[in-house]
């Protein structure tokens, strides 16, 4: 297990922490790589009942880590963000987050699919796709106008504009705002809850409240990673990730 990414298990939950802190938290493939292994141990493991996700109190996640991104963009379903993202999308047992301060791209398309979300009143929450010539991910973009209905979806994913934590907590995004020393205490409060009650009954629940909806989001995933990949190599997309690297705003004008 890499260093940026620490896991740990006690009394029945796992807690998942990004721990990259130099980096703002962004995720490179290696990350997502050993997220994907936490899921998948977290599933098989009998012993663990309740995912819990987590960040610092400053920062839950940059979202992609640019430079690795470009050098080791995801080519096949297989790749680590791939198995990541399907991952979080068909995990049976309880899966709960704790965000506090930006949430940007992946960090905040991941919160769709969890059951229980808490932030600090610190968070913001961007999926600035558009801004980066690419398109939404995670099924995002089946799962985000379900959400926060047509129009503010459309802020959210075509303006790419952040919103904070009480903005999510109105659209039912999040389901309680604390401050962002207490975000992590309180997920792993409510995941210790959940950890005692009786798991078939969680996992069937669960499975009720989703069924009928998980084929459209893994096609719907599959869909949007043949769209971004095929945007990731576009001359918008090297654009704006040439802009981030060099520290200027992109200029999309003769694009
Ligand atoms: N990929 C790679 N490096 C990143 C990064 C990312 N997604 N996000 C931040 N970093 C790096 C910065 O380049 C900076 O490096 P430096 O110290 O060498 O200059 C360092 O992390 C600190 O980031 P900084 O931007 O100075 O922190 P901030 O607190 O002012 O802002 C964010 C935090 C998250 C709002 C801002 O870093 C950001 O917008 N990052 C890009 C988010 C993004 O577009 N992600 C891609 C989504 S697909």
């Amino acid at each position: 297990m890499i260093t940026e990414i620490l896991n740990h298990t006690e009394r029945g939950v796992m807690t998942v922490t990004l721990n990259r802190l130099d980096r703002k938290n962004s995720i490179t493939a290696a990350m997502y790589g050993a997220m994907a292994d936490a899921i998948a141990l977290a599933q098989a493991d009998e012993s663990v009942r309740v995912l819990v996700f987590q960040g610092h109190e400053t920062v839950f996640s940059a979202g992609n880590d640019i430079g690795d991104f470009l050098n080791n963009p995801p080519a096949a379903q297989d790749s680590p963000v791939f198995r990541f993202l399907r991952g979080l999308a068909t995990f049976t047992k309880p899966l709960l987050a704790a965000v506090c301060g930006p949430a940007v791209g992946v960090g905040t398309t991941m919160l769709f699919h969890c059951d229980l979300v808490y932030a600090g009143d610190n968070a913001a929450f961007s999926m600035p796709f558009v801004n980066l010539g690419l398109c939404p991910e995670a099924a995002s973009s089946l799962l985000v106008p379900q959400m926060l209905g047509y129009h503010r979806a459309a802020e959210a994913l075509l303006l790419g504009e952040p919103f904070m934590a009480e903005a999510a907590l109105e659209v039912g995004l999040v389901n309680r705002v604390v401050p962002p020393t207490e975000a992590n205490g309180v997920a792993r409060t409510a995941a210790q809850k959940l950890a005692a009650k009786p798991l078939a009954a969680l996992i069937e629940t669960k499975r009720l409240m989703k069924q009928g909806q998980q084929q459209r989001v893994l096609d719907q995933m599959a869909a949007e990673g043949e769209v971004f990949a095929r945007l990731l190599g576009g001359p918008a997309a090297k654009e704006a990730f040439g802009a981030f690297m060099e520290k200027r705003k992109p200029d999309f004008s003769k694009i």
